[in-house]
């Protein structure tokens, strides 16, 4: 199986940003992380992460008959993105919404997801090892 990570805006800042809310590991301690996790479960991974809209579209599209599975943390694109949206349900991939906190005790422009219509499940609040999770689904349900 062959499952594309997807990280949206400042997620790359882990471990810098708001520590109190993702904690101290770093986005290279993720990637680290799920490059384990892909191995322990023979599956392949590529990890992806923009600051950029338009990029995340990109990529989602090129995933298009290379990639069997998706876990995507859109980051703040979550509640904004009808673009991100509209390129997930275009492949047709089965897809993971991840994130970090538990954004359904966040504030209320947390509460709207556009991208998970799209989406198998989301998997919110269990941190980094959300990650894992999403792919150990994909792994059981499409792999
Ligand atoms: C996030 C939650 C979003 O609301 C926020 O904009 C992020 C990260 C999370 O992983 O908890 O950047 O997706």
């Amino acid at each position: 199986m062959n499952i594309l990570v997807i990280n949206g805006p400042n997620i790359n800042m882990l471990g810098i940003r708001e520590p109190e809310i993702y904690g101290r590991n770093t986005y290279a301690d993720l990637v680290a992380l799920i490059e384990k996790t892909a191995k322990d479960e023979r599956v392949k991974v590529k990890c992806f992460q923009s600051n950029h809209e338009g990029e995340i579209v990109d990529e989602i599209q090129k995933a298009y008959g290379i990639f069997d599975g998706i876990v995507i943390n859109p980051a703040a694109y979550t509640h904004t993105s009808v673009a991100i949206l509209d390129a997930l349900q275009s492949v047709c991939i089965p897809a993971v919404e991840v994130h970090i906190s538990d954004v359904s005790k966040r504030e209320d422009f947390r509460q709207i997801s556009y991208v998970r219509k799209a989406c198998e499940t989301t998997i919110a609040g269990h941190g980094l090892n959300g990650y894992v999770e999403a792919i150990l689904y994909l792994k059981n349900n499409f792999g």
